[in-house]
């Protein structure tokens, strides 16, 4: 049976999760069928991600639209790429690179690409006859297929929440459970048990949530919120199987000028406490007692996104008992993810589709991380739609494990529940304690 073609593209601006303006692209083949997918939006975005194309119009959406998006589609992307095979995003993908032209996508904008590029993804897998999934993993060379470790982001901080924490999110990481769908129970049960916690010390003025879902109680220090997360397992009767993770994404509270990082940067100025500014090494020992302390299994952009250095001073020192994680410092580009391996920067890397803009592209750097035997962490951003993409992609590229947010919100658990269809079709066994071997199970 022959592959289906690229018959039409439309798109449309909708809503995402925060309120703005984002992507959605509506892809029809030569068979007729429909095939949608939306882009998602970061807060806390990387210095080299590929550019989200805004129209700076300031009497739309604050400036925020994306109508030169919608528009590069249809009037642009189309004709390039109609009549294409939708089994072929290699090459779909490589025609709007060089249509693009540009290094970080500044003519289309990522988040055409991107758009168009996911539903192209979706209309092969059809075209193929198989499961989304399935079709990823035969793009990315037939990985063995897991079940991913949910990291539920529950505490919530810096650009993403209104107290004075710096780190930016808290997970629980679920690695003592059999199934994903007992994973999931357990981090739903310690969100609720956390939430109790949370309105008892705090008022249940604090049990509000953040973009992603997460609590953003009133407080400003990683102990505090390390304590918290340890006390709601305890109580939900999981300690030794749910473990702890933290995103600091340090770039946000990075000063260039004196090359520290102020773990009280969100206090007005004359409250901060001096002695909450630190130098690399200090970064390095602080994250390491907290590691000795706490059950910490990962940890995510500890530095600023430019610092491959204090990166890998981070992985020598604590590398081999905790995954760390680049995510600004590689925004999912096969070429910094190089400089990442050469330098032994991290041992792990964060894999957003939009921030580099392509599927075939985030292939190439699963692939890297996969030769080099590095974590790869399936992530969200936090600004989502109810797109369940990643949800595929983490069980197609056999990534051990994803994050999504808490299991609270709808675009979050557009998510969370895909994957407990896939587990319920597939049956595939979960990663938990092995999550940090993916590619390779
Ligand atoms: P973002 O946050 O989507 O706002 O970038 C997620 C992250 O930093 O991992
Ligand atoms: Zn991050």
């Amino acid at each position: 049976m022959s592959s289906t073609t690229v018959a039409h593209l439309h798109a449309r601006e909708i809503l995402d999760s925060r309120g703005n303006p984002t992507v959605e692209v509506e892809l029809t083949d030569s068979k007729g069928q429909v095939f949608l997918a939306a882009v998602p939006s970061g807060a806390s975005t990387g210095d080299m991600e590929a550019c989200e194309l805004r129209d700076g119009d300031k009497s739309r959406y604050g400036g925020k639209g994306v109508l030169a998006a919608v528009a590069n589609v249809t009037d642009k992307i189309l004709p390039a790429i109609k009549g294409m095979t939708t089994e072929d995003i290699a090459s779909i993908d490589h025609t709007m690179l060089e249509l693009d032209g540009t290094k970080f996508k500044t003519n289309l904008g990522a988040n055409a690409i991107l758009g168009v590029s996911m539903a192209v993804c979706r209309a092969g897998a059809a075209s193929c006859g198989e499961p989304l999934y399935q079709h990823i993993n035969h793009l990315a060379g037939s990985p063995t297929m897991i079940m991913p470790v949910p990291c539920f982001n529950v505490i919530n901080g810096g650009v993403h929440a209104g107290n004075f924490l710096a780190p930016q999110e808290f997970f629980l990481i679920p690695l003592g459970a059999p199934t994903f769908r007992e994973a999931l129970r357990m981090g739903a049960e310690t969100y609720h048990v956390l939430k109790s916690l949370i309105a008892k010390k705090y008022g249940i003025e604090s049990t509000a949530v953040g973009d992603e879902g997460g609590f953003a109680p009133n407080i400003s220090t990683v102990e505090e919120a390390m304590d918290l997360l340890v006390e709601a397992i305890d109580i939900a009767g999981y300690t030794g199987h749910i473990y702890v993770g933290s995103d600091p994404a340090a770039s946000e509270w990075y000063n260039k000028e004196t090359d520290s990082y102020n773990f009280d940067f969100k206090r007005p100025l004359d409250q901060q406490d001096p002695s909450k500014v630190m130098k690399k090494e200090e970064v390095v020992k602080f994250w390491e007692e907290i590691k000795n302390k706490y059950p910490l299994k990962l940890l995510e952009d500890p530095f600023q996104d430019l610092d491959f250095e204090g990166h890998a001073l981070m992985t020598a020192a604590i590398g081999e008992d905790i995954e760390i994680v680049g995510d600004d410092l590689y925004c999912t580009n096969v070429e910094f993810v190089r400089k990442g391996v050469d330098l032994q920067a991290t041992n792990a890397m964060l894999l957003k589709v939009n921030q580099i803009g392509t599927i075939t592209e985030s292939l190439k750097a699963f692939k890297m991380c996969q030769d080099n035997q590095w974590g790869v962490f399936v992530s969200h951003r936090s600004g989502e739609t109810t797109d369940d993409f990643i949800a595929d992609l983490t069980v197609g590229l056999g990534t051990g494990h994803l994050k999504t947010g808490a299991p609270c919100r709808g675009e979050r658990l557009a998510k969370y529940n895909e994957l407990l269809r896939i587990e319920e079709r597939t049956g595939l066994g979960y990663a938990g304690y092995e999550f940090r071997n993916s590619g390779h199970f």
